[in-house]
């Protein structure tokens, strides 16, 4: 019989094949959301899932789901699953990391363009009809990118990708703050100096946030932070909502404490706070960060392959999955759940 498992979003259809070849396939290729009680009842009787941002895995729906093996979770980021709780049940925990850290710099450098030049509102200002004059010294101005000073805030691998971009190639000066500090060679191949937060957000002409969502991290950004930022700067977001405060940075947006932002990811999502869609100096983009077709694919792939990896081991043999979050696990199989 083949092992029984869950993929809770829609797929690309090869993906999906490659699942069906294997395995007993519970899918949602019609990308319905499901409530907390029907991801639960379609998880009654799977030995792994392929999980994705919009799914919240906690202790009561693991207890609920006692043939649970695995969670093979679709992003780098994964707060939406108490890695706690999956550890202490011997529910390996996996993501996917390193294959989108190029695609997400690539936005993020984007999204941070398109902020501080205006882009959205310029399309916006064509689009209305409004642009009715050639050669108007003062349209829609931005700040400079080259040059300029970028602030990175978490300096991870997609931090470290984009302090590459900004200096290497924007000939920018960059300063980042993070939980620890970076070894020097690393600090010296970006092109990178460590500061302490408060001057990463008073020197930086343009600041990033990559920081993972945790509860230390939330509303890391908010009315003090912002309020050390210079008029002129921009902010962008592109790890999770919550680490800005999203009515805080939509005050200061209001009243030109910074220049302009740009957000990928917001508290609430899909939720939009109203205040940020009637302002006109944000740019918001639907948390698209490492939505390429290659990276798309290649972070669905990565979690099938997880998958594949535990349904593949025999208990109490320890899977050879690529990218656990909870490899502890892995060192001591014999807490694995069966
Ligand atoms: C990630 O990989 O964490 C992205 O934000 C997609 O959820």
């Amino acid at each position: 019989m083949k092992p029984s498992i869950a993929i809770t979003r829609a797929t690309f259809p090869d993906v999906l094949e490659r699942l069906r070849a294997q395995f007993d396939v519970l899918d949602n290729q019609h990308d319905v959301l499901w409530s907390q009680a029907e991801l639960i009842a379609r998880l009654q009787g799977k030995t792994c899932a392929i999980t994705h941002g919009s799914d919240r895995i906690d202790a009561v729906l693991l207890d609920a789901c006692p043939q649970l093996r695995a969670v093979c979770n679709v992003g780098v980021g994964y707060n939406n699953i108490d890695v706690e709780a999956c550890t202490a049940r011997g529910v390996l925990v996996t993501n996917t990391p390193d294959v989108l850290t190029e695609t997400t710099a690539d936005f993020g450098f984007a999204l941070l363009m398109a902020t501080a030049r205006r882009i959205a509102e310029s399309d916006r200002y064509v689009r209305a009809r409004q642009w009715n004059k050639t050669g108007i010294y003062d349209m829609l101005l931005g700040g400079d990118i080259h040059g300029a000073t970028l602030g990175i805030f978490g300096m991870g691998r997609i931090g470290q990708a984009i302090a590459r971009r900004g200096a290497h190639g924007f000939n920018m000066r960059v300063v980042y703050h993070n939980r620890s500090r970076l070894d020097p060679a690393i600090e010296a191949e970006c092109r990178a100096s460590y500061v302490d937060k408060e001057t990463l957000f008073a020197q930086a002409d343009h600041l990033i946030v990559v920081v993972p969502y945790s509860p230390s991290s939330h509303h890391a950004i908010g009315a003090a932070e912002l309020r050390l930022m210079k008029p002129s700067a921009t902010l962008v977001n592109i790890a999770r909502g919550g680490v800005i405060d999203d009515g805080a940075l939509a005050t200061a947006l209001r009243e030109g404490v910074i220049a302009a932002a740009g957000l990928d990811v917001f508290e609430g999502e899909p939720n939009v706070r109203p205040e940020l869609l009637d302002i006109d100096n944000v740019v918001l983009t639907p948390h698209i960060g490492s939505a390429s077709v290659q990276t798309r694919k290649a972070m669905a792939l990565l979690a099938v392959r997880n998958l594949e990896a535990v349904c593949a081991a025999v208990h109490p043999v320890a899977p050879a999955a690529p990218t656990p979050v909870n490899p502890q696990l892995l060192n001591e199989p014999a807490r694995l759940r069966a």
